[in-house]
């Protein structure tokens, strides 16, 4: 059907005759000679119709953008003055003997290179929205992605092995997508949210070191960087510690950034610990592109008289911190206010500021609405302790730590974005040193910040029981440019421990060998110790291609409401489905669909 690809003509190939096929990328009539842009996966070439080619010439003026085209003809140099920089085969053209019409294209829903396509029909008519250049090279990026961590995987004696998707729930913190039996009418397989247990197993049966590309599934509130169902690379090694991952994957990230976006990650990763990050950036995946850091003023703020401060200060759970932003007092009132209300969705009660006139002056020399509620002494330490300058704002909150680091660092981020000062370049950052356990208010227990199978530190053995919030375990992130694209640990592999922690985090005995009896067996016989990590290759797919959502990088992403416009996904099924599997439905199925408008 065809001698060349498009894009792969060249000056070299002048005089030959060739025989392309492709889509109509665009035709412009001049005068009596049609121009056609053919494009196929390679690029495209300009094809020239003269008219004495009367029926090719005929059907070139019937053909229409994304027809589909078979052309033969002979390559030469375009006339002085008409190449065109913009294409890689800008400086030929081919002349066409014969052009035919493979397909004709019945309708565009819209056109391929219209830039402000609502998402949801790009999502419906997704086979054309893949066609655009900016989505196959994501999609080839991702692909390469992929080859290069096998690769490198597979040159360090990796085994890849699949783990299956209909399976029992593992506990990653989401909720589980569920599958229903028809074998065993009323029982149900809960889709993987990863192959953490898997993997466990794999490594305790003797392959040392596993990964697999996995497809994971999880119910949760979807974001830009969150899908229902989304990639891993998963592995997990024998006989390491939390060293060894690192610096394997540290090689491994290097290698790709290099490979696929001529991007110098660090010679070695910066460390921090959770405690630190928090503290410093009010969040466990810190953008350390941004060079503004929280400064803890609770201590500071303990006896002050200004309530909002004294009371934060002094409360078990408070904190008090300040974020100054070099030169920010030229924020205006309504800016200020648009923060407040920013914050304001983090939970924040409030936005005090300062700013800052001059330094010398004590009280004088600031404006401020809190100003007047501070004592000198209070005055003096924000000034030290922020080492706020002329020409500064320093912003506070105050409340629970947690509210006060969810808001102050995203204002962080915010500010950073918005102020310009966020660095070219990317920071990958590794945050370690997390506790094991948060408590959870709600459920009024413990719960894993990870999950259950991550080791404490051995030196908290003790601790597990009398004082469960005080234990750190031996898991990492790997934060990048403020992504968290990675995270994993050292495992348990002593059965005692294991058991140990499923009974603080308020599980039965019953419903300790219930859920996981299968895994504490496989560690009673004979578990080496263990880690691994996993990663988001959609996050980092997302990242290399410069793209803000992850659905830019995936194939067939979902919308916002895991829903999937192609397919019409998640939908009813037919009465006699239901009863083989002894179902009955308590609400009929709405429609979940975002409208999508769309030309008929
Ligand atoms: P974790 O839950 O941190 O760890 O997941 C690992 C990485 O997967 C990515 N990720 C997601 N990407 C897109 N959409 C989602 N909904 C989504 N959820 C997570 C993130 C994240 O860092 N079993 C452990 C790993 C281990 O301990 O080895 C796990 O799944 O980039
Ligand atoms: P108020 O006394 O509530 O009028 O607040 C005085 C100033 O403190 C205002 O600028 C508020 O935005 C700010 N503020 C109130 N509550 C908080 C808080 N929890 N954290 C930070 N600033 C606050």
């Amino acid at each position: 059907m065809r001698t060349h690809q498009c894009a792969c003509l060249c000056e070299a190939d002048i005089g030959q005759d060739v025989a392309l096929a492709g889509w109509m990328n665009s035709r412009r009539d001049h005068g009596g000679v049609i121009f056609i842009d053919l494009r196929d996966s390679s690029g495209i070439v300009q094809i020239v119709i003269n008219p004495d080619q009367s029926e090719s010439f005929s059907r070139a003026e019937q053909a229409r953008n994304e027809f589909v085209l078979r052309v033969t003809g002979q390559v030469r140099l375009r006339p002085d003055g008409t190449e065109n920089p913009g294409l890689s085969t800008g400086t030929i053209e081919v002349v066409a003997d014969q052009l035919t019409i493979l397909t004709r294209t019945e309708h565009l829903p819209f056109q391929i290179d219209d830039e402000d396509v609502n998402e949801t029909l790009r999502l419906k008519h997704r086979y054309l929205d893949l066609r655009r250049t900016r989505m196959q090279r994501n999609l080839r990026l991702r692909h390469s992605l992929v080859r290069t961590i096998r690769h490198f995987l597979e040159a360090r004696d990796f085994t890849e092995i699949e783990t299956p998707m209909l399976t029992r729930s593992t506990p990653e913190g989401a909720r589980d997508y569920l599958v229903p039996s028809r074998v065993h009418t009323g029982a149900f397989y809960a889709m993987p949210q990863s192959p953490q247990m898997f993997k466990q197993i794999l490594v305790i049966s003797g392959f040392e070191r596993y990964y697999q590309i996995a497809r994971c599934f999880r119910d949760e509130d979807l974001r830009a960087d969150r899908q229902p169902e989304f990639t891993q690379l998963d592995l997990e090694m024998a006989f390491v510690e939390e060293a060894d991952i690192m610096q394997l994957m540290e090689a491994l990230f290097k290698l790709a950034f290099s490979e696929l976006g001529d991007i110098k990650l660090p010679d070695t990763f910066p460390v921090l610990s959770y405690r630190e990050a928090m503290k410093r950036y009010g969040t466990d995946r810190p953008d350390l592109r941004i060079a503004l850091e929280l400064v803890d003023l609770t201590d500071a703020m303990k006896d002050e008289e200004f309530q909002v401060f004294r009371r934060a200060a002094n409360r078990k759970d408070g904190r008090v911190a300040a974020l100054r932003v070099p030169d920010g007092a030229a924020l205006t009132r309504q800016k200020i206010d648009a923060y407040t209300e920013f914050v304001g969705n983090y939970g924040a009660k409030g936005l005090a500021y300062i700013k800052v006139n001059s330094t010398a002056a004590g009280r004088e020399g600031l404006q401020s609405p809190i100003v007047k509620f501070l004592s000198d002494a209070a005055i003096d330490s924000i000034i030290q302790l922020s080492n706020c300058q002329p020409g500064d704002i320093v912003f506070f909150g105050a409340d629970a730590a947690s509210t006060v680091n969810a808001s102050l660092g995203a204002l962080r981020n915010q500010l950073g974005a918005d102020l310009g000062l966020v660095e070219e370049g990317w920071q990958p950052v590794w945050v370690v040193d997390f506790p094991l356990v948060e408590y959870d208010q709600e459920s009024n227990r413990w719960q894993a910040l990870h999950h259950p199978f991550t080791a404490p530190k051995e030196d908290a053995l003790d601790e597990i029981q009398s004082d469960p919030g005080s234990v750190l375990s031996r898991a990492y992130d790997l934060v990048l440019n403020g992504v968290e694209i990675g995270g994993g640990s050292i495992r348990n592999h002593r059965l005692d421990v294991q058991r140990q922690i499923f009974r603080m985090l308020g599980l039965s005995e019953d419903s300790i060998d219930e859920k996981f009896g299968f895994l504490l067996t496989a560690l009673s016989c004979g578990a080496p110790p263990h880690g691994g990590i996993a990663f988001g290759i959609d996050r980092i797919a997302a990242l290399l291609a410069g793209e803000s959502s992850i659905r830019d990088v995936i194939a067939f992403p979902k919308t916002q409401r895991a829903y999937c416009p192609l397919t019409d996904a998640p939908n009813a099924i037919a009465t006699e489905q239901l009863n083989e599997l002894e179902l009955r439905v308590k609400t009929t199925a709405s429609i979940m669909n975002a409208p999508v408008s769309e030309n008929p």
